[in-house]
């Protein structure tokens, strides 16, 4: 017997959040992360589509009123300890309506990881995961850059 999948999360009248990747349009966000963001441009839209199938947890957000994606995270996990958070976007025409904040919240504080250590990379917006208690890496992080370029894709 399948589980079903948890109700859709309202926040107001205009966006619901989900967390249920079968309601994920994937090509508004490949489309997105392609032509949108500074980061990971690099990658072609199978690498996107595998990055989310490969994530542990996704959510998005929708214009109710055009079922548009107007706002998309996904985390990788073991599930148990620990999660990374990327990816994060909320589409410029739906902005100014705390989405960004909403969907960290609903990432992180409404999900099963709500206990797990989050980590993240981002060049700016540091104000809004310092708000979800994100802080500086002391002494104990480490991180191994990438040493090696990524192979041509096919
Ligand atoms: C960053 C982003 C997700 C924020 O979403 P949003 O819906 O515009 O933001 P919200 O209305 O929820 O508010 C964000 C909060 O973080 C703060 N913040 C700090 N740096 C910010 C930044 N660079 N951009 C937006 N908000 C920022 C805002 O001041 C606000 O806090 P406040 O309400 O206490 O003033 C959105 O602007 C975006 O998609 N930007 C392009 C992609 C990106 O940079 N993603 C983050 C890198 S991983």
């Amino acid at each position: 017997m399948t589980t079903p999948p948890p109700p859709p999360v309202p926040v107001d009248d205009r966006f619901e959040f989900f967390d249920d990747r079968a309601r994920l349009d994937y090509d508004a966000v490949v489309e997105f992360l392609t032509h949108h963001v500074y980061w990971g441009k690099w990658r072609s839209r199978a690498d996107i589509r595998n990055a989310i199938d490969g994530s542990w947890r996704v959510v998005g957000a929708i214009d109710t009123a055009t079922g548009d994606l107007v706002a998309f995270a996904r985390a990788i996990s073991d599930g148990v300890t620990v999660a990374y958070l990327a990816d994060v976007f909320v589409v410029p025409s739906a902005r100014g309506h705390s989405l960004g904040k909403k969907l960290v919240d609903e990432m992180i504080e409404r999900g099963p990881g709500v206990h797990f250590r989050w980590l993240l990379h981002t060049d700016d917006a540091h104000g809004l995961y310092r708000q979800f208690g994100f802080v500086d890496p002391d002494e104990t992080v480490l991180e191994r850059r990438r040493i090696r370029p990524i192979p041509p894709r096919p």
